[in-house]
């Protein structure tokens, strides 16, 4: 067992608990009882080795290449956090909203749209052995149903906190320009998004377009890329409400160094890194929904490069500011098509 590995988490857990105290909530002492139940003795009754306890057994023995890899990631977001996050925001529990739990194996796994995520719900659900066990055959609108899958903020602190301190937690990013592309297309330019035209593209054609043609004003079916940047870019835009998850950044919907996640994975190795959580959950059979085959993942690289062709320097500048964070925390490095001096 990798001691070190667990003290930190209790430390990151006991960060978390006082931040939640300043909420009003009970304290939580880390007793030696707590300790050992974060311990996972009991786990299953001692039958099954918990996620987390798998990962770390691999922690300390020699290091399989892929293994390797997420102990690389883990370590860069956590430098990353420490260079580049000054003060941290004490989270509440309804940061958490994008964390879900599955309690029967143990784990934590904030969604980011756009990576991946609806595949990731499926195979939550098949865990559950709810819908038959197939992830394949369980449809979107199911998996996207309000209340089908916990999330973390839905607990106590007490509770929340026991959680952390024993979940295997991951994550899954991507490129956020590929990301931001493809929820522009996904959202904007697809014809099937009537409803998020309707909400987001009137506002922005009502906001940003000098003299807007009637049908645009009332469908908000015609956004421009630029138009949705300069959206983004709008201080209006966030003074109301939070940017919609589609485009909010990752490190803004998982908090990356307020919570310490054990696996980063990634949308561009999918396939692998996929399979590495499932091989620690133990769940023989379960396969992950085939991700899009590498063509289609070249397409939306393709994609990124022109949709940012036609965007001033000035936007480009600006705009990779707004996703800086995500390009540092999770190793992105600064794509090749932007002019940003
Ligand atoms: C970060 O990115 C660089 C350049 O793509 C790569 O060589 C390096 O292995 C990456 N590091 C980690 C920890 O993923």
């Amino acid at each position: 067992m990798g001691r070190h590995c667990w003290r930190r988490r209790l430390l990151a857990a006991a960060c978390l608990g006082a931040a939640l105290l300043l909420l009003g909530a009970a304290p939580r002492a880390l007793s030696p009882e707590s300790k050992n139940r974060a311990l996972g003795s009991g786990w299953l009754g001692e039958k099954k080795r918990s996620p987390l306890q798998m990962l770390y057994d691999l922690d300390e023995g020699p290091l399989s290449a892929l293994a390797e890899v997420h102990r690389q990631r883990r370590d860069l977001l956590h430098r990353a956090c420490s260079r580049h996050t000054r003060r941290r925001r004490l989270l509440r529990p309804e940061d958490l909203r994008h964390v879900l739990v599955d309690d029967a194996h143990g784990l934590l796994y904030c969604y980011v749209p756009k990576v991946a995520c609806t595949n990731w719900k499926r195979v939550l659900l098949a865990l559950s052995g709810r819908f038959g066990g197939d992830p394949r055959a369980i449809p979107a609108h199911e998996v996207h149903a309000p209340g089908r899958l916990p999330s973390l903020a839905d607990f106590s602190p007490t509770e929340i906190n026991r959680r952390l301190r024993s979940y295997l937690a991951f994550l899954f990013v991507r490129e956020p320009f590929q990301r931001l592309a493809s929820a522009y297309s996904n959202k904007f330019s697809q014809p099937y998004s009537a409803a998020f035209q309707r909400r987001y593209g009137t506002r922005i054609v009502r906001r940003l377009r000098p003299r807007p043609h009637p049908e645009s004003l009332a469908r908000g079916h015609d956004v421009r890329f630029t138009e949705f940047l300069a959206y983004l870019l709008d201080p209006r835009t966030r003074r109301n409400e939070p940017f919609n998850e589609h485009w909010e950044r990752a490190h803004a919907l998982c908090h990356p160094c307020g919570l310490r996640y054990d696996i980063v994975g990634k949308f561009e190795t999918l396939a692998e890194d996929a399979a590495f959580v499932l091989s620690l959950v133990g769940a023989p059979g379960l396969r992950f929904p085939s991700p899009p085959a590498r063509a289609k993942a070249a397409a939306t690289h393709d994609q990124a490069a022109r949709l940012f062709q036609d965007i001033s320097p000035f936007y480009q500048r600006r705009l990779f500011n707004l996703y800086r964070m995500d390009f540092l925390l999770f190793n992105y490095s600064v794509p090749s098509y932007l002019r940003l001096h």
